[in-house]
């Protein structure tokens, strides 16, 4: 297979915050984009996969195959354990572009907000800091108290760009979908990469 010049490789992680569907329509979407997929799970991720999306968890690889058919044959998506510190996306010479959290946890987020990286989901986050690589992080709690928002503080003065699952409704969304979309969409904008996953404010079909 010919390697397009402006296939990159992108680094997902899902965490064990509320969400995982974000997680799921965020690969779909780079995919869809022509970009390469390194996706990372935590455990606490894979338990609310199986509560959020009804997920047979047991056979991890087997179910993200059963969800992304014929992606993980072709090499545009791997998964890695998250147990897994050697593996590719744990270094900083192997080149990827950036890398995405959606959903982040308060835990994860609390773990790379103080270099702790004990883990392949918080050493590839630690990674992207140390090479001044993107880093884009959703959280998802409520309330949020005054660690996560300090927490976050200190991401986003590293540049990590924090973009909390916030739904928006200008653009009229009908559907969980719609709403998914759109905070992909929001996701996409940052790295960038074109999308037509939600109306923009503005747009001529817009109506308001
Ligand atoms: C169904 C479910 C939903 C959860 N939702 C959240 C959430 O929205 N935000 C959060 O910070 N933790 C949430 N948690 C708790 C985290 O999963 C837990 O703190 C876990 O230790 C995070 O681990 P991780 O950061 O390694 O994924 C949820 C747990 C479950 C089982």
């Amino acid at each position: 297979m010919v390697e397009l010049a402006s296939r990159k490789r992108w680094v997902v992680g899902i965490t064990g915050a509320s969400g995982a569907l974000y997680g799921l329509q965020l690969i779909r979407s780079l995919i869809e984009a022509d970009q390469d997929v390194h996706l990372v799970v935590t455990e606490a991720g894979w338990r609310v996969l199986k509560e959020e999306q009804g997920w047979e968890t047991s056979k991890r690889q087997q179910a993200i195959d059963a969800a992304f058919p014929g992606l993980v044959e072709s090499g545009r998506l791997k998964l890695h354990p998250n147990a897994d510190i050697g593996a590719s996306i744990a270094s900083g010479s192997f080149r990827v572009e950036g890398m995405i959290i959606m959903p982040c946890s308060m835990g994860t987020l609390a773990s790379i907000a103080h270099g702790i990286s004990d883990d392949l989901m918080t050493r590839a986050a630690d990674v992207m800091l140390k090479e001044g690589r993107k880093l884009l992080i959703v959280p998802r709690e409520t309330p949020l108290h005054a660690i996560h928002l300090e927490n976050m503080l200190t991401l986003a003065k590293l540049g990590v760009k924090i973009i909390p699952a916030m739904p928006a409704f200008y653009y009229g969304p009908q559907t969980i979908h719609d709403m998914v979309n759109f905070l992909v969409g929001k996701v996409l904008d940052q790295l960038p990469l074109d999308h037509d996953l939600y109306r923009r404010w503005g747009d001529e079909q817009h109506g308001v």
